[in-house]
Order: C-alpha cells, then structure tokens, then sequence
C-alpha cells in the first residue's frame, strides 16, 4: 500500500471523544502530515443526530447518519467513538473485513470480543488498536504489548474508574455518605445520571479484562472478573480505615500464582491498601496502574483518565501508527494471545480482611465473633471497639483478620451473622497488601 497521497479516515461518532478527534485532526493537520509523510483527511462522520449542535465545526458535507455510506467511504482507517456494545462491533468487524485499519476506543467491545477482532485483523492484514480504552490518556496498552514484553508480569494492580475514584476521594476527604458523593460527581459531569456501570465495577471489570489478557497473554473475559462495587461503603469506614493506616480505593487486580499453581487472579473490589503505598495517594478523577514484571519491578503509570483532550491523545497516536505503518507499506503483527491459564476461583483467595460489626454491648460478644472465626481457621489480628451507644446498647467493632482464604473468611461471617449478639455485619473490606 506505499507511495499513497493521502491517509483517508472515518470518523464513527462525533460526540466528547469524536469531537476531540476531529478538531485534533483539523487543527494538527500540518504537524500530522509531517509526521506521518502524507496528508491525514476526513472522510465520513457518522452520527446519530445530524442537527444537533457539535463542539468542533466540520464541514457538514462529511457528516452523515447513513452507516453504510460512511463505512464504504474511501478510508483506510476507521475511528469508533460512538461506545456500547452494538453497532458498535458490528461497525469495527465489517470496517476491518474490508481491509481497513481501526482505532477504537471501546473498553466493551475489546473485552468481550477482542480476540475475535483482532483474529479478524490479523486475516485482513491490517491491526485494529486500542489505546484509550483503558485509562484514557494514559499509555499503558502500547507498554503491555511491546516496552514491558520481555517480562513476566506478576501483578497489575489498578484505580480505572474516575468516577468511583473521586466519589471516594470525597468520601474520605469530606466524611460525606456515597449518595452525596455521587450528585456531586454528577453536578460536576464525572458521573452518568444512570451510574451503575461505574459505581457496580463493570465499566472498570471490562478495563481490566483487557489488561490482564495483555499482561498474561491470555484471554480474560469480563464474566472471569469476581467484582464488587462501592455503593455499601459508609463514611466511617474510610475513618476507621484512615486510623489503621489505610486509604480506600476501588482496584482493580490481576495476579499470576507462580507454578505449579500457576493460576491468574482477576478482581474489582474496594480494597483497604496502606496509605503511603502510590496507588493509595492517587485522587480524584486520576487513574493509575501498577504493573509488576520479573525484569522490570514495579512501574506506575499515572495520569488522566477521561476527557477529551487526553483521550484523543491516545487515539491520535494509534491513528498516527496506523497511517505510519499505511504510507510505509509494512505489514502490522496483531496481538496474538499465546498462552491459556485458568483462573483461580474467588473463594480460594487469601487476604487479611476488615470487618466492621454491629454487636450488643454485652461481655462474652467477642469471645463469640472469634470462636466463629476459630472454627474456620481465620485467626484474628486486631480488635478495636468504635462508637458506643449506650441507649440502644450497642456497640461497633472494627476487626481485622490475620491472612485466610476468602471461603474460609466467608464461613465464618455466616456463623456470626447468625450470633444473638450480633445486629449485623456492616462491611466486609480485603485488605491488598
Ligand atoms: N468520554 C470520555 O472521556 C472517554 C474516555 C475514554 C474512552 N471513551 C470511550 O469513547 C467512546 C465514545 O465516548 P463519548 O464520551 O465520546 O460518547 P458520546 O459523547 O456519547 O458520543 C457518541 C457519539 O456516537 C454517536 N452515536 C452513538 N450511537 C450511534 C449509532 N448507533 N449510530 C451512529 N452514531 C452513533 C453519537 O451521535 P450523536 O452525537 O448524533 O448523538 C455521538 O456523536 C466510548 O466507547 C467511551 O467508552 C470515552
């Protein structure tokens, strides 16, 4: 394909990432052509809604409601911002059976059907890319696939979710319940006015998906990730956690259990993690990953998450590669998955756990909470009494557990749930060491 004159891109979706796309590629377009050798030019741009106001001006010849018409145009890479699961996916299949490239910025789609995608590509010798898919901005796809390759990636530990981060950043900050946390997140335009997808885990269940496939090799669906949201955090548990020395964050967590067990954990749960660890001093709407490699060490990557401006970042750069390796005529390498490693099921997990309970005011409560805890082998680590009410005789008392497998740590929940004393269970916390 070398000796082109021009690189002709389609645009799917002009909304806040499409319409950061195009102005980049209008406003840059000298620098681009420079870099890339020829010309970048828009071609097509797919909507849904041709009349609504757009925050970059396009000539509106290119705009075009007609999916058809827009992926037979003339391009050689294709751009889908548009999101969700369909068309979506249909549009990136049908654009890369016609030999074109695609840069997307779909966490849903690359997790659950990337490997098919990029099987497809690879068949149409062309790649499909997938940079700000995962942490917007921040480049970690292109260091799994090619800067860290030469490692065994032990861990990857994460905050992928901006949303949830910065309701618990002002849950922590402010002592303010999730409910308040997240109309300020939605005042502010960080939360969706329907938040499930960030708040229950899923959206940052899908980023991980993506990664852990990248860092073992492996293909991790969504459905393979244990996950947990952070609607049942409570103010006090982000003091408590504060007084033992510990930040909460929602992470996101893929470890590999070195042979013979050699089995992958993936998981999204909030998690207590050491206050003076980085991931812990990551706030606001910021995301970071931590990646673990035998070579390497640790590295951390950090930055902005979301927003226009760092999400065209990362896909102006995948679109600058895919133009490169057009007006060169190289051929791409699609990542291939090599390796199939098993996942290592939730319940045999071994962590230290936080618990806070409920409990009468009454002596012989915690000898009680510990035989439970006894007879499943979970020995505990400390005890400390909280907030008393003297009236209604309770008492609150925050417990954390020496290492013990999750089954083991559930069993014994169950058994002091079921104690007298006991008015109820009101958080169960891993703590990521
Ligand atoms: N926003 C971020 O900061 C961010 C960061 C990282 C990744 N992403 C990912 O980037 C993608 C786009 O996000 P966004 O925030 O830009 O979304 P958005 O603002 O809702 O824009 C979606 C665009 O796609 C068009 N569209 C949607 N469904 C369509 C359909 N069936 N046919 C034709 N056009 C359709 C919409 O057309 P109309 O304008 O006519 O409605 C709109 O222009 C998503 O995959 C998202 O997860 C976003």
């Amino acid at each position: 394909m070398g000796g082109r004159s021009q690189i002709g891109i389609t645009l799917l979706g002009l909304g806040v990432v499409g319409g950061g796309v195009a102005r980049a590629l209008l406003e840059k377009a000298e620098s681009y052509s420079r870099r890339v050798g020829v010309p970048l030019v828009l071609r097509r741009i797919l909507v849904r809604d041709p009349s609504r106001e757009r925050s970059v001006q396009v000539d509106r010849s290119l705009i075009t409601t007609d999916a058809e018409e827009a992926l037979d145009a003339d391009a050689d890479i294709v751009v889908e911002v548009i999101g969700g699961e369909h068309p979506a996916r249909e549009y990136i299949e049908r654009a890369l059976k016609q030999g074109r490239y695609v840069v997307t910025a779909n966490k849903e789609v690359m997790a659950k059907h990337g490997p098919e995608l990029l099987a497809e590509a690879g068949r149409a010798g062309v790649d499909i890319l997938y940079e700000a898919s995962v942490g917007g901005g921040i480049p970690i796809i292109s260091p799994l696939k090619r800067d860290l390759s030469a490692n065994e990636i032990t861990s990857l530990r994460a905050i992928i979710n901006g949303t949830t981060n910065y309701i618990l950043t002002r849950m922590s900050a402010e002592e303010i319940s999730f409910n308040v946390a997240l109309r300020q997140a939605q005042d502010l335009g960080y939360a969706e006015p329907h938040p499930a997808n960030d708040v229950e885990g899923h959206d940052a269940a899908y980023k991980l998906a993506i990664l852990a496939s990248l860092a073992f090799h492996t293909r991790v669906r969504p459905e393979d990730i244990y996950r947990e949201g952070i609607t049942r955090l409570e103010p006090r548990d982000f003091r408590y956690a504060a007084e033992l020395g510990y930040a909460i964050k929602l992470l996101a967590i893929a470890r590999r259990d070195p042979p013979p067990a050699d089995a992958i954990q993936v998981r999204v749960h909030p998690a207590l993690i050491a206050a003076d660890e980085l991931l812990a001093k990551v706030d606001g709407v910021l995301n970071a990953v931590q990646v673990e490699g035998d070579l390497i060490g640790r590295v951390l990557f950090q930055g902005a998450g979301a927003g226009p401006l760092p999400t065209t970042s990362a896909i102006m750069a995948d679109v600058l590669d895919a133009a490169r390796s057009i007006a060169q005529g190289s051929r791409p390498s699609p990542w291939r998955y090599t390796a199939a490693v098993a996942v290592k099921p939730m319940a045999e997990l071994v962590s230290r756990y936080y618990l806070r309970v409920e409990v009468t005011d009454r002596p012989g409560v915690l000898a009680g909470i510990a035989r439970c805890f006894g007879d499943n082998q979970v020995s505990i680590a400390s005890v400390i009494q909280k907030e008393t009410d003297e009236a209604a005789q309770t008492a609150e008392i925050v417990i954390m557990t020496h290492a013990a497998r999750e089954a083991a740590v559930q069993a014994g929940i169950q058994q002091i749930e079921s104690l007298e004393e006991v008015r109820h269970v009101g958080n169960v916390l891993r703590v990521e060491d």
